[in-house]
């Protein structure tokens, strides 16, 4: 068997990929953005906000943004296509809004099935036009405004895109936009703007809830972006040395907010040998060295508090559960069931097929430990979603590779390196 060892440089995160790129071209001036990932999604944004007359050239290792402020989008001659990336859609539904411009926002069939009402509810409230497929589904066609409302949006299911989509949205607005989250999710719009200057209050409330209010319209001077590494894209090497003997690994670079670092936290539960040492900042986010080696694993209970918080790490702490003593309890994870994916689906029906113990009952994943042996290669279905299609490859290494995936191609949607990293550390035993 194959083991992971060495050492190497993840590439850039997706979600602040996406902000870096919409935040430069919302602010005036030349912005230069380094270790952009260059990820199908991230390319989709790039896309549209060229199709929304941004100049943006790629001078290698940099991508140069020219941003025309917060009410500078031209109206597209096309529709703008978001591909897979709801990211992309929810984003820009809302950099869009408080833009006197029409526009068409279109997707592939995967998030042509993903919700955008529960973004464009709010902005419908403040005054956007807004005509959806179905009431709730692309092709959405919005007509923004340089008049929308300022005013007090409540969000009521945990999402950073909600989030971001009204805060970018009240960048152009005249007056107060206050967002109020009733639990934590990730911060990565909040630490970008304050990187960029832009003045907002963000309070603490009671009971974990975060109040962000937004005084615009801003004007917001370009300053260069460096993007950290993607510890979504780490977990699954982390996953790889965890449940592979004698790996031993280090990732550098990796981004440390701890909105996105939880999922290391529960590893360490079930008696992960991780280490984390933080080096420097870089752009409000914390970066870090990640040092993982094998270990052996026990079973534990994920509580549903914590999902926002390892929302895109669900499928590969599954693939860690598999091979943890014990049972493991995943709770509250209702959100999965709109990812790229159906991800309880996903994991649930890829892990039966594969003989591995695990039941879904309602919103929760259990999984008990089993000696499973895979005699003959056996293929399991991604439902083009990157994260499955990853996850299910880093168990294939300790099943000598008898685990195969349906489609690999969707992996460039967020990690178009993982197969090249992960050669990197495969080494022989
Ligand atoms: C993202 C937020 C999360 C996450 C997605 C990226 C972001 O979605 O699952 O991969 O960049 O804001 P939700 O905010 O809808 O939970």
């Amino acid at each position: 068997m194959l083991k992971l060892k060495g050492s190497l440089k993840i590439s850039g995160d997706k979600s602040i990929s996406h902000r870096a790129l919409i935040l430069a071209a919302l602010s005036v001036g030349k912005t230069k953005i380094s270790n952009l990932l260059e990820s199908d999604d991230v390319l989709r944004t790039v896309k549209i906000l060229r199709d929304l007359g941004i100049i943006i050239k790629k001078k290698d290792p940099y991508w140069i943004v020219y941003g025309n402020g917060t009410c500078g989008f031209f109206e597209p001659n096309t529709a703008l296509d978001c591909g897979n990336s709801g990211t992309t859609a929810r984003l820009m539904i809302g950099a869009v809004s408080s833009n006197p411009i029409n526009c068409t926002f279109i997707g592939d069939s995967s998030l042509q099935k993903r919700s955008m009402s529960r973004v464009t509810d709010y902005l419908k409230t403040i005054g956007a036009e807004v005509s959806l497929t179905k009431n709730d589904y692309l092709p959405l066609m919005i007509t923004g405004s340089e008049n929308l409302l300022p005013k007090e949006h409540k969000i009521k299911t945990p999402s950073a895109q909600i989030k971001s989509a009204l805060l970018l949205s009240g960048l152009n607005i005249h007056g107060i936009t206050t967002v109020v989250e009733t639990k934590p999710t990730r911060d990565h719009t909040e630490r970008l703007l304050k990187y960029l200057d832009v003045k907002f209050k963000l309070n603490k409330l009671k009971g974990g809830r975060t109040k962000i209010e937004l005084n615009g319209p801003y004007e917001i001077n370009a300053k260069d972006i460096k993007v950290a590494s993607d510890p979504s894209s780490a977990a699954f090497f982390i996953v790889g040395a965890l449940i592979t003997p004698n790996s031993e690994i280090e990732l550098k670079n990796i981004m440390l907010n701890p909105s996105r670092i939880a999922f290391i936290d529960v590893l360490k539960k079930m008696g992960a040998k991780i280490t984390v040492k933080k080096t420097k900042k870089i752009c409000g986010e914390d970066i870090g060295t990640v040092k993982v080696k094998y270990s052996r694993l026990k079973g534990v209970k994920i509580n549903s508090y914590l999902s926002p918080l390892i929302i895109d790490e669900y499928p590969i702490l599954a693939i860690a559960a598999t091979q943890a003593k014990g049972k493991t309890i995943m709770k509250g994870l209702a959100e999965l069931r709109h990812k790229e994916s159906d991800r309880i689906k996903s994991i649930v029906s890829n892990l039966k097929k594969l003989n591995f113990d695990v039941i879904s009952e309602e919103d929760n994943i259990i999984i008990q430990n089993k000696d499973v042996k895979m005699m003959n290669k056996k293929t399991i279905k991604t439902y083009n979603d990157h994260r499955i299609a990853m996850s299910f490859l880093i168990l294939s290494i300790i099943y000598d590779n008898k685990i195969l995936v349906d489609n690999e191609d969707c992996i460039s949607i967020s990690y178009p390196k993982f197969h090249t990293h992960l050669n990197k550390l495969l080494k022989k035993n």
